[in-house]
Parts: C-alpha cells; sequence; structure tokens
C-alpha cells in the first residue's frame, strides 16, 4: 500500500471535528470535509462566527452531512451546544483554516466561541493549519503562539509559499486539503504495538554542574529530542524510564520519568534502570566536566580572576556500552567539525549499535528548536535524513530499534 492510502485508510471510521476561521482559505475546508468522508471518516464541523461570512454553513452541513455547530446555544429552541461533549466525542479537532485571530486566542485560552471552547475542553490531539497573509504568519507575535501551541502538544500543518488572496506572494496560504488531509490520516494511524514488552531507557535534556549554591555550568539543550523519542516508544508498546535532566517539558504519555540534576545523579539513574533493561537512548547532553569542589556557600568576587578547577565526569554511555552485551544502545553526537568521523569513533569506542549524528552546521538542526536533520550511521553504513520534525525523527529511530530487537 502507498503510504498516501495508509494514511486515508487510516481515517476510516474515524470521528473528526472540522473547525473552521474566518479566512478566504475557508473554501478549501470544503474540499477538506469531501476529502475525509470520502475517505470514510465522519465529520462534524464547527465554525466561528466570522467563518460563516467566508462559507455558508448550508455548504458544510451539506458536505458534512451533520448540522453546523456555530453558537453555544440554538437560539431557536435553547438546544445547548455542548463543547465538552463535542471534544469527547472526536479522535482529532482540526482547525483548517486557522487565523492568526484564533491562533493567538487558543495561545491565550480565550474562550469567547464554541470552537474556542471547544479546543479547551478538548482532550483528542489537535492540528491547525495556519491561513493568512505573509507579513501576519512572519510576525514575532503569531510565530510565538505557534510555539507556545506547538509546545503543548497542538500539531501544525505548515502553510505553503504561493499567491496569497492580499495580492502578494509568500508563505501563509494554507496547506492543500489533501496535504492536510494526509496528514491526520498519518496521526491517526494505529501505533502497531511493536515494542510490547520491552524496558528501554532514554536519557533527555541538559546536566546541571553546581559550582555553589547559586551558579551552575550547564548547556543549551532542550530535552525535546529525547522526550519525543520516549513517546514514541512508548506509543510502540514499549515500557519506558525517561531519565530526564532540566527541562521544560510536558512528560509523554505513558512514560516513567526520573529526574536528575547533575551527571553524575543521571550516572547513578541511567546505570542502575539499565540492569533490568533491553536497551537505552542516550540522547542527554550530559557535561563532561563538573566543579572539583562544589562551595557550600556563594563565591565572593574579588578583584582577580576566578579559576574553577573541573574534574572528569562519567561517560554514561561508554559505561553501558561496556556491559550491555546484546543490549541495544542507541548514542547522539552533535558535532560542530569534522562530524561524520567524529560520530564513526564514537560508534566504536562508546558501542553503540547505532548513532545519530547532527550538526550545529545545519540550519534547523540543534538544540531548541522543533525540527532537527541528521544521519543515522551504524556499522554498515549511513543515512542522511531531510530536514523534519523531531517527532518524526523519533519515529525513525523508533523504526531503527524495532528492527533491531525482530533480528
Ligand atoms: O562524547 P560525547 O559526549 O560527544 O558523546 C555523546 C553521546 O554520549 C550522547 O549519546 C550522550 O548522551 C552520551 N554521553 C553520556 N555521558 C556523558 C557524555 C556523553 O551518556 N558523560
Amino acid at each position: 500500500m502507498a503510504s498516501g492510502d495508509a494514511a486515508a485508510a487510516s481515517l476510516a471510521g474515524r470521528r473528526i471535528l472540522l473547525g473552521i476561521t474566518g479566512s478566504i482559505a475557508a473554501y478549501k475546508a470544503a474540499m477538506l470535509c469531501r476529502l475525509l468522508k470520502t475517505a470514510g471518516a465522519e465529520v462534524r464541523v464547527v465554525m466561528t462566527p466570522l467563518a460563516k461570512q467566508f462559507i455558508t454553513p448550508l455548504t458544510m452541513a451539506t458536505l458534512s452531512k451533520n448540522p453546523i455547530l456555530v453558537e453555544f446555544f440554538d437560539p431557536e429552541n435553547g438546544a445547548w451546544n455542548s463543547h465538552v461533549a463535542l471534544g469527547e466525542w472526536a479522535d482529532c479537532y482540526v482547525i483548517a483554516p486557522a487565523t492568526a485571530n484564533t491562533l493567538a486566542k487558543m495561545a491565550t485560552g480565550v474562550a469567547d466561541n464554541l470552537l474556542l471552547t471547544t479546543y479547551l475542553s478538548a482532550r483528542c490531539p489537535v492540528v491547525v493549519a495556519p491561513a493568512m497573509d505573509l507579513d501576519m504568519y512572519a510576525h514575532a507575535a503569531t510565530q510565538q503562539n505557534l510555539r507556545t501551541l506547538a509546545d503543548r502538544g497542538v500539531r501544525i500543518v505548515e502553510p505553503a509559499e504561493g499567491e496569497l488572496a492580499s495580492g502578494l506572494s509568500g508563505k501563509g496560504r494554507m496547506a492543500e486539503p489533501d496535504t492536510i488531509a494526509a496528514f491526520l490520516g498519518g496521526l491517526l494511524a494505529e501505533k502497531k504495538k511493536t515494542l510490547n514488552g520491552k524496558r528501554l531507557i532514554v536519557t533527555a535534556g541538559a546536566t546541571i554542574e553546581a559550582i555553589d549554591p547559586v551558579r551552575f555550568i550547564s548547556n543549551h539543550s532542550s530535552g525535546k529530542m529525547g522526550y519525543a523519542i520516549a513517546g514514541e516508544l512508548a506509543a510502540r508498546g514499549a515500557e519506558v524510564t525517561l531519565i530526564s535532566g532540566r527541562t521544560a517539558l510536558a512528560t509523554p504519555p505513558g512514560v516513567e520519568r526520573v529526574d536528575v540534576l547533575s551527571a553524575e545523579e543521571m550516572y547513578e539513574a541511567a546505570t542502575s534502570a539499565f540492569d533490568e533493561a533491553d536497551g537505552a537512548v542516550m540522547c542527554a547532553a550530559v557535561a563532561d566536566y563538573t566543579p572539583a569542589e562544589v562551595s557550600d556557600t556563594k563565591l565572593k568576587k574579588g578583584d582577580g580572576e576566578l579559576f574553577i578547577r573541573l574534574r572528569r565526569t562519567h561517560d554514561i554511555a561508554a559505561e553501558l556500552g561496556a556491559r550491555k552485551g546484546s543490549r541495544l544502545l542507541v548514542g547522539f553526537a552533535l558535532e560542530t567539525d569534522d562530524e561524520q568521523a567524529h560520530a564513526e569513533s564514537k560508534l566504536e569506542r562508546k558501542n553503540f549499535d547505532f548513532i545519530v549524528l547532527n550538526s550545529l552546521r545545519d540550519a534547523g538542526a540543534g538544540f531548541q528548536g522543533d525540527t532537527n536533520k541528521v544521519t543515522l550511521i551504524d556499522r554498515s553504513g549511513r543515512e542522511e535524513l531531510p530536514l523534519m520534525s523531531k517527532r518524526e525523527v523519533a519515529a525513525r529511530i523508533a523504526d531503527r530499534i524495532e528492527t533491531f530487537f525482530t533480528r
């Protein structure tokens, strides 16, 4: 089955709530609705009051074969349109088009129409397909709102570049209905529990090495890549222990999280959990050096220079590599120069089964962002992946882990 067919197949019988906001692109929501219905999905539609100016409820009711919901209650008979019930009904809530206004309200929790109250009470995955003029899309406020939503788990179908209703050309045009339908299909595809019964450890985030009670040495790791991997492995049925340095992220569903601060604490937690595990993914950015002495009191500033003596920390990955036997061990390498050679030498030195190389030289790769560009390297060769979301990278890594266990 082609991947597009597979995505369409996973829409059959699923309940999709389609939210429409007031954008010229609302006409494309009609096509999206038709595609979803053709793929066998049940569709209900909720519109903002302004959306009715762009596409008629009659059109959407006819296509979805369900009455359209706009108001909190029916003015004719007072029947209540329950946002809680709608949110519970849906397997997925897709807001397409999503205007800058609605994205801003979603990011700040404004609840002044049915589309928004439904968003706030939805427990299902939420997807937005932004549609707006290029400057509105590029504006720092909109970008900040999108980041806020993405951090809370909202999935974003990126707008495309092209001609806009304003007559200008640029990024902001809503993704095409077939792109959105394929995205929803992929999202709703049942994850096969291929890692059932496997116990896996994931280390993630930055460690913190205290200098005194106030200062510390750390790094820019956000933990996003490791958290995405932990979530993906758990979704495939693995029992996942996430040993996490400092991050601002929510624990992925089904994952057991152990919080640590220093490299030493991470070493203790990882080595003891590894005894019972089938494998480990070493995604944390662990400090290689820690202050040799930690002052009990805040260091006072003097006139001259200050020297802090550092000692080596344990290399957790190398330690697990030495004792792993036939178990799985996956490493990461973040390099700034001579990437390939450094990664290959780490693969050997730390006894990894494969290593994920990301280079700080690549745009969109590295610490804080939601995308990554990686190369997977094992003893039989290398696979260079294109720029993709960290979730997608996590899925590709999980595919390799599955292959490892089915050898
Ligand atoms: O040698 P380098 O630190 O670049 O190796 C990176 C890999 O080793 C990553 O997988 C990282 O999580 C792991 N590592 C570790 N313990 C350390 C240092 C790195 O587990 N002390």
